[in-house]
């Protein structure tokens, strides 16, 4: 068998103790490595194989356009016939900056394909990737429902050795789920393999996450397997973490509790910033400089939303509970991201006389954070909502996720640009953080509104040049900057 010809250095790889005693294992560049039949299909060529990626949402169809266009064959599979058919035409069901042209280049390549039909999928497939959705619960755990058919379907297809990698976001003990599903449900004793394989991309900055991730996580229940898929992300030359799948399970979960985490401590920094009189945007700046804590994710605003955090801190919480743990922290990080946009109304409603009835609010930004069009939890939803309630008179623009937002909020006053939004309303409420608002001519802002009155829940705005414009201006914990 001709080994593969990837290189990874020792030194970015971490592998754990659970493949020091597997004797095959071999970390230098894989050179020396020959895997353990079935392993490779493709013998005596390049690493390029047979791929089906399940689910073509932001993490499927981002992962398979990556396969793809690494050189791999590709066949993406969705349940939802029309968003198959606009992904064949080259059409994106959702907006992620560079996706379409990298998806149009592999589909005339004949690298990528998209299908409806799993079983034909995975039956051509070496690798088969679960990227379905893995949505919250009432109860806070996450909907397993789609994970667990789509399991079920690959055992009914399963025509020779695979291995089945989870990417989804899936709570401690999925993989050894997956596995029973499909032992259960397999028509013969076809041997396969299941793969923790968690996610860390960025909506907004997909591309560049996938090609280019701080780091990559395989947790495989042999180091045999993890090299299958480790062969696959060889091209990319990142770090890689070989671990067990429940640890690998795990580090999803806390990495995104950690990050929420950092999110709703800055937030209760600048709630009292502003009851001291403190700029929270000086403080983030004097912690984020110190290297042992990093400015990443310090940032005061609305809160956290999206389809990640807080699905996943209330599905580790629950994790938590079913194991007998109660997990403190981090229901006080999800107490405080539902307190922050309460606050900020609250703030809005004190400032504006007591009472919202009848007030024309101009909304800056709908999308849960900018360049994206996912409305999934966005604060936009609930501030809107509430604003609504208060029969307060709404206008609202975003570059991007209007048509998404149309959907949740059909009768809104949509605008054309971000002017618009502001012209003739008593108060405007930037809700995400575009950069195109940054830019904005605040002189012309402040000139079309009724009074020029500002409550920036993201803090993009500099307070002393607002005020310099007289404009008055309510950031979030920015109370110090305007002493
Ligand atoms: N969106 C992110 O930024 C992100 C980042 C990291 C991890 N994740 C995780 O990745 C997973 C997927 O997230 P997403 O945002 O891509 O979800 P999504 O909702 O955008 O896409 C899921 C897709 O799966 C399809 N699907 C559902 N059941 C199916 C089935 N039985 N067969 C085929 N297709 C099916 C749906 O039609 C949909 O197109 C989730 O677990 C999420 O937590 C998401």
């Amino acid at each position: 068998m001709t080994p593969s010809t990837v290189s990874i250095n020792r030194s970015d790889i971490i592998a754990e103790d659970l493949f020091a005693e597997n004797t095959q294992y071999s970390i230098d560049g894989l050179k020396n490595f020959e895997s353990a039949s079935p392993l490779h299909t493709k013998e005596g060529t390049s690493s390029s194989m047979n791929i089906c990626v399940v689910g073509t949402g932001y993490v499927g169809l981002v992962t398979g356009c990556i396969f793809s266009d690494l050189g791999n064959d590709v066949i993406c599979v969705d349940i939802d016939p029309a968003k198959v058919e606009m992904l064949t035409r080259g059409e994106m069901p959702i907006y992620e900056p560079g996706l379409e042209e990298m998806v149009k280049r592999n589909i005339e390549d004949s690298r990528l394909t998209f299908t409806t039909d799993l079983d034909t999928a995975v039956r051509s497939s070496e690798v088969v990737f679960i990227c379905v959705g893995t949505p919250p619960l009432e109860n806070g755990d996450p909907d397993m429902r789609f994970v667990r058919s789509v399991a079920k379907s690959i055992a009914g297809a399963l025509n020779g050795y695979k291995v089945i990698v989870n990417k989804s976001t899936v709570p401690v003990g999925t993989g050894n789920m997956v596995r029973e599903i499909i032992e259960q449900y397999r028509e013969t004793d076809t041997p396969f393999d299941v793969v923790s394989n968690p996610e860390f991309l960025r909506e907004g900055s997909a591309i560049k996450d996938t090609l280019e991730p701080d780091r990559i996580v395989i947790g495989a229940p042999s180091q045999a397997v993890a090299m299958k898929i480790l062969e696959l992300y060889a091209p990319l030359e990142r770090p890689v973490i070989l671990t067990d799948v429940a640890s690998a399970e795990m580090i999803k979960y806390a990495s995104n509790a950690f990050l929420a985490t950092k999110i709703s401590f800055a937030n209760s920094i600048a709630n009292l910033c502003d009851l001291v009189g403190a700029d929270v945007i000086q403080v983030i700046k004097g912690m984020g400089n110190d290297s042992r804590i990093g400015s990443a994710f310090l940032n005061a605003g609305l809160g956290y939303g999206g389809s990640c955090f807080p699905k996943d801190t209330s599905a580790l919480v629950r994790t938590a509970e079913n194991a007998g743990y109660e997990f403190k922290i981090l229901r006080a990080v999800m107490d405080v991201n539902q307190e922050q946009p309460v606050r900020f109304l609250d703030n809005v409603r004190h400032i504006m006389g007591g009472s919202l009835a009848g007030k024309k609010i101009g909304i800056l930004g709908l999308a849960f954070k900018p360049n994206t069009d996912d409305m999934r939890d966005a604060k936009s939803v609930e501030i809107i909502g509430k604003l609504l309630t208060e029969n307060a008179d709404i206008k609202a623009y975003d570059p991007i996720a209007m048509d998404a937002a149309r959907k949740i909020y059909p009768h809104l006053n949509y605008c054309e640009h971000a002017y618009d939004a502001a012209e003739g309303t008593d108060a405007l409420l930037v809700i995400t953080e575009w950069n195109e608002f940054k830019q904005l001519n605040m002189e012309r802002i402040r000139d079309s509104m009724v009074s020029p009155l500002i409550f920036d829940g993201r803090n993009i705005y500099d307070p002393v040049r607002m005020r310099k414009l007289g404009i008055k201006y309510h950031g979030v914990g920015r109370a110090g900057a305007l002493k």
